[in-house]
């Protein structure tokens, strides 16, 4: 625990700061089971808004971990630790003026609430996005074979078969993915961001 520590606040507000870069930061946090499509649309979502020359970042759940938070593994604790990381990064990000998107599963509602607090107390929009598809559904992708394992015992705590996901209650953006194509998902964001001022 960090001791005789003091905070030093910049001479630029945050309204300022975006005035004088030309855009508002926000995060768009992406939740959902494994193979639901989050690193997909975050993906395009990102290439979307860098093509309308807008300062975009993704921040995947498996990319992540190959640094920042090689550390942690996938039971309950190493979660709610991933995610604690996560939102501060984001805050990070977003509080620079850029679109954060996030893509991780985040399972639990109180560590994607914990998030969604940190950006509020800073005044920065948080925008949660479920990307949501039936586990039969995504059990049938199953495009990294994550599940078979799963489902054979050689992964534990796998989301949806033997670990949690707290879907989450009221997003602001719900996205059926096996109902909406990428482009479809894309857009359903975009507009989002253009009717909240966040874009334009
Ligand atoms: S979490 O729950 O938010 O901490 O997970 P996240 O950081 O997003 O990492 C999810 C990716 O890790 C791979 N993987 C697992 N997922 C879930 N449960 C277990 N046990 C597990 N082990 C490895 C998997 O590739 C996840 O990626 P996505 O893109 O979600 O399929």
């Amino acid at each position: 625990m960090a001791t005789n520590i003091t905070f030093h606040p910049g001479a630029v507000t945050q309204d300022e700061r975006d005035g004088l870069l030309g855009q508002k930061g926000a995060t768009i946090w992406l939740t959902g089971l494994s193979a639901s499509g989050k690193s997909t649309i975050a993906t395009a979502l990102e290439q979307h808004l860098l093509h309308k020359k807008l300062h975009a970042y993704r921040l995947d759940g498996d990319n992540i971990r190959f640094g920042l938070n090689k550390d942690l593994g996938f039971d309950q604790a190493s979660r709610i630790e991933n995610i604690r990381r996560i939102g501060e990064v984001s805050l990070l990000f977003a509080a620079s003026s850029t679109l954060s998107v996030t893509a991780f599963i985040s399972p639990y509602v109180s560590d994607r609430q914990l998030a969604r607090d940190l950006h509020e107390k800073a005044g920065l929009p948080f925008i949660e996005v479920f990307v949501d598809a039936p586990l039969s559904v995504v059990e049938q992708r199953d495009p990294k074979g994550l599940y078979k394992k799963a489902r054979a015992g050689e992964i534990k705590d796998f989301t949806g078969v033997s670990a949690p996901y707290e879907p989450p209650t009221a997003p602001e953006i719900h996205i059926r993915t096996d109902q909406v194509d990428v482009a479809g998902a894309v857009e359903i964001v975009v507009k989002y961001l253009l009717e909240n001022g966040l874009i334009s």
